[in-house]
């Protein structure tokens, strides 16, 4: 994830940063924190930084969500809703050609249900945009990142592609599981020590670009799963809940080269104009 350099920054330091310290200041001294529990403290933080968890810690604190509403709540454009990104992403995602598929089989590979995730990028005018490209990473049927699953190939259940001429875009997947963020690390026992729990929701990631429009990064979730009310991270949006529909019709299940039903979901995105700068 890359953060963008800001206009102002050393004044905004300048105004946030003393706030932020006099808010801790008061907390230390609200609770007596003892200097003992402030090398802990230091030593907890300093931990976060060499495991490369400030994101992880920044999204189960529900900070990410806070932020991602502050910044985009306000945007009443009829754009699709953002969602926070996590710390999964992987840069430079293989390019799909259609028809998209972002996995392969592995061995061991759990059972699971075809999904074909399908929609249209357009402008909130409604104009479709044929230029944008989506890029989307998500667990697969055995609720891991292929980051943590030596058994799977590199940039599994990833890809990015280009929509057709007509703006609207389908990729083949299967549907995710929820799953529970990294608890190996400092994260990890902070969450254990406060008694919350690791788990999300089943959930796809989507990044959506095209020019003269805002990127846009979401998530999409399904009904009835049993972290939708209780997401660790606090990032499910029921404007981003979107159903699944069963296919099992013999010869819809045969064109679609497939010997199992399948699902498909809906997925339509629209994009805000950017002021130009
Ligand atoms: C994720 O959805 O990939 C994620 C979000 C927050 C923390 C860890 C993982
Ligand atoms: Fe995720």
């Amino acid at each position: 994830m890359s953060v963008p350099a800001q206009a102002g920054a050393r004044e905004r330091l300048a105004e946030v940063v003393p706030d932020a310290i006099a808010a801790l200041h008061e907390v230390l001294e609200r609770h007596r924190v003892t200097e003992e529990e402030w090398y802990a403290v230091l030593r907890f933080l300093t931990e976060v930084g060499r495991q490369d968890e400030f994101v992880l810690l920044s999204d189960v604190t529900r900070t990410s969500v806070l932020i991602d509403a502050m910044t985009h709540g306000g945007d009443d454009s009829g754009a699709t809703a953002s969602d926070v990104e996590g710390p999964l992403y992987r840069d430079d995602p293989p390019w799909r050609e259609r028809p998209v598929k972002i996995y392969e089989d592995y061995e061991g590979m759990g059972d699971g249900d075809v999904l074909f995730v399908r929609g249209r990028v357009t402008s909130t005018d409604g104009t479709l945009l044929r230029d944008a490209v989506v890029d989307v990473w998500q667990t697969g049927p055995d609720g891991g990142y292929d980051l943590w699953d030596p058994r799977q190939p590199a940039y599994n259940f990833r890809g990015r592609f280009r929509v057709d001429e007509s703006g609207a875009y389908e990729f083949q997947t299967m549907v995710p599981k929820p799953y529970t963020v990294p608890t190996d690390g400092p994260v990890g026992r902070y969450l254990e020590a406060i008694g919350q729990h690791p788990w999300r929701p089943a959930h796809i990631h989507f990044k959506v670009t095209a020019d003269g429009h805002a990127p846009l990064v979401t998530q999409v979730f399904f009904p009835d799963d049993p972290y939708l009310e209780d997401d660790t991270i606090g990032a499910v949006k029921s404007a981003l809940v979107r159903p699944l529909a069963k296919h099992d019709d013999d010869g819809e299940i045969a064109g679609r080269g497939l010997d199992r039903p399948f699902f498909t979901c809906d997925f339509d995105v629209v994009l805000r104009p950017q002021a130009k700068a």
